[in-house]
């Protein structure tokens, strides 16, 4: 279409970081914070950036800046400095010339790597799919995928939490966002194991993604991109070829019209989109759902309070898609807020400052790398008291009211908030309302969770659980009062 497409961006790491240190030589000061060169830093922001996070904010204030190898970062936490980046002061910060241009070689040009009139025309084609009517209406695919997906557990077993809702996860977005049949597309390529492959890259230490070539993370990615693409493409000339439009996310795309102009989008900008939607769709909902199964299998009084409500709304009976579109199960979606205040799957919002400012005393220039983190923010004492702990009755309604604005932003906020909130949002209630109809699952004694950081926070090697009857021990139900 005839929108300005976005300037190109290197993915050769040695030019980029050698470009960002010449670059921030010329910049000038960054706000005060740890940016001596250390290693052991450098390792802590990969493995544990709460630790680097949390002390540097204490010490420094809500802006402060952390050196990484040899770039140095600003970041922004707390409610103001949340709300000042994604609310009242979001035109300063672009998201492509900030470190989301990582993303750009799975995902190229979609909603995460792009910015101004490029990114609004995008939103706007893509809105009406996830008003929530139209969520809604996906409900029924849900619960079908779902049924699927837990007609292959039996109790006893032991599986894998987090690759088996990955799993399901991918398909319910394949099916109800794009229309696209998984089982007709598995036969041609497995998108779900692909996508793996190509996300693993990001999973990977930041020393070994450098590497290049066959071989390398990075050339597997790309070998992976490709096969992905082939479907996606393979299915974009499909529907060229057949005149009628459905009102899935690829059909919207595929009728979009330039105002001026009344060009389509081209293959490559639909792909993008498809893509960037497949990505941010599949793997935020996997985390939020192991994180909650892991809090509620730690804290059986609050599954029993879950699994009370469940009874009393649907008398012990399945619910049916309608009932698990409209039902108010206020307990369940507080234990989901508290799951994503305590691991809110996108932890880090990067972008680049266009437009300097001062804030809280402090000076951020044009030009330097400056992100937020909703994940450093829910763990702030003075807002969330005993930030560790799981306590889904801070999102009661009367607690809700006290959040103080910008405190909590699991799903961004402003202009840009997550498109796909409502979607995921009501994706894990439906999957988390069918696991707690049918089961109940048991960590193994032994497993210690580790988070990952990357592409989104996670069960580092996975969530093993063990499927149990679905009865709480009468002791468990006994003291939590709500027998
Ligand atoms: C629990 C589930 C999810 C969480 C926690 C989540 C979180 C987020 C966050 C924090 C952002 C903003 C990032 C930033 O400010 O830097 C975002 C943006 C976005 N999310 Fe989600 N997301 C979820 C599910 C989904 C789903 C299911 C989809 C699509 C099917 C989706 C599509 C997007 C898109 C397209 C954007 C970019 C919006 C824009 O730039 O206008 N997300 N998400």
């Amino acid at each position: 279409m005839s929108l300005e497409t976005p300037r190109p961006i290197s993915h050769n790491p040695i030019k980029r970081l050698g470009g960002e240190a010449l670059h921030q030589r010329r910049i000038g000061s960054f706000p005060p914070g740890p940016v001596s060169y250390s290693a052991s830093r450098t390792m802590a922001m990969v493995r544990d950036p709460l630790s680097v996070l949390l002390p540097a904010y204490r010490k420094y204030g809500p802006v402060f800046t952390i050196r990484v190898l040899n770039i140095r970062h600003v970041f922004m936490i707390g409610p103001q400095a949340n709300h000042f980046l994604l609310v009242s002061d979001a035109d300063r910060f672009r998201w492509r010339d900030g470190s989301m241009s990582d993303l750009i070689p799975l995902l190229g040009d979609g909603m995460l790597t792009i910015d101004g009139p490029y990114h609004r025309r995008a939103r706007q084609i893509m809105l009406p799919m996830f008003h929530r009517d139209r969520v809604s209406a996906t409900v029924e695919t849900m619960v079908e995928e779902t049924l699927g997906a837990l007609a292959t557990l039996e109790i006893g077993q032991e599986f894998d939490l987090e690759r088996w809702t990955r799993d399901l996860a991918l398909r319910i977005a394949m099916r109800a966002l794009f229309g696209f049949d998984p089982d007709q597309t598995k036969r041609e390529v497995d998108i779900g194991r692909e996508f793996e492959r190509a996300l693993h890259f990001y999973s990977v230490d930041y020393l070994v993604q450098v590497g290049r070539g066959p071989g390398t993370p990075f050339g597997r990615m790309l070998a992976a991109r490709k096969r992905i693409d082939r479907v996606l493409y393979a299915e974009i000339a499909r529907r060229r070829s057949q005149a009628s439009g459905g009102d899935d996310v690829l059909s919207l795309l595929m009728e979009a019209r330039d105002e001026q102009d009344g060009t389509p989008l081209s293959d490559r900008e639909i792909r993008d989109q498809v893509m960037t939607l497949l990505f941010a769709g599949h793997d935020t909902t996997t985390s939020t759902i192991s994180f909650l199964f892991t809090q509620l299998a730690r804290h059986p009084h609050e599954l029993a309070r879950l699994q009370d409500e469940q009874d009393r709304l649907f008398g012990g009976s399945q619910p049916t898609p309608s009932q698990l579109a409209t039902a108010d199960l206020a307990l369940l979606d507080q234990a989901i807020d508290e799951t994503l205040r305590m691991y809110p799957a996108a932890w880090i919002g990067p972008r680049r400052c266009v437009d300097g400012f001062d804030m809280a005393g402090v000076h951020v220039p044009t030009g330097a790398p400056v992100s937020y983190s909703s994940w450093a923010s829910h763990m702030l004492p003075d807002v969330f008291p005993e930030p560790e702990a799981f306590v889904p009755d801070r999102f009661s309604p009367q607690n809700k009211a006290k959040i103080p604005k910008g405190a909590y932003v699991p799903f961004g906020g402003g202009s840009r908030t997550c498109l796909g909130m409502r979607f995921g949002q009501m994706e894990i209630r439906v999957v988390a309302t069918l696991i707690l109809a049918q089961m109940r699952l048991e960590l193994l004694p032994e497993w210690k969770l580790v988070v990952r950081m990357t592409p989104t926070l996670g069960p580092r090697g996975g969530l093993p659980m063990v499927v149990r009857e679905r009865t709480l021990p009468a002791s468990v139900r006994f003291l939590g009062g709500s027998a």
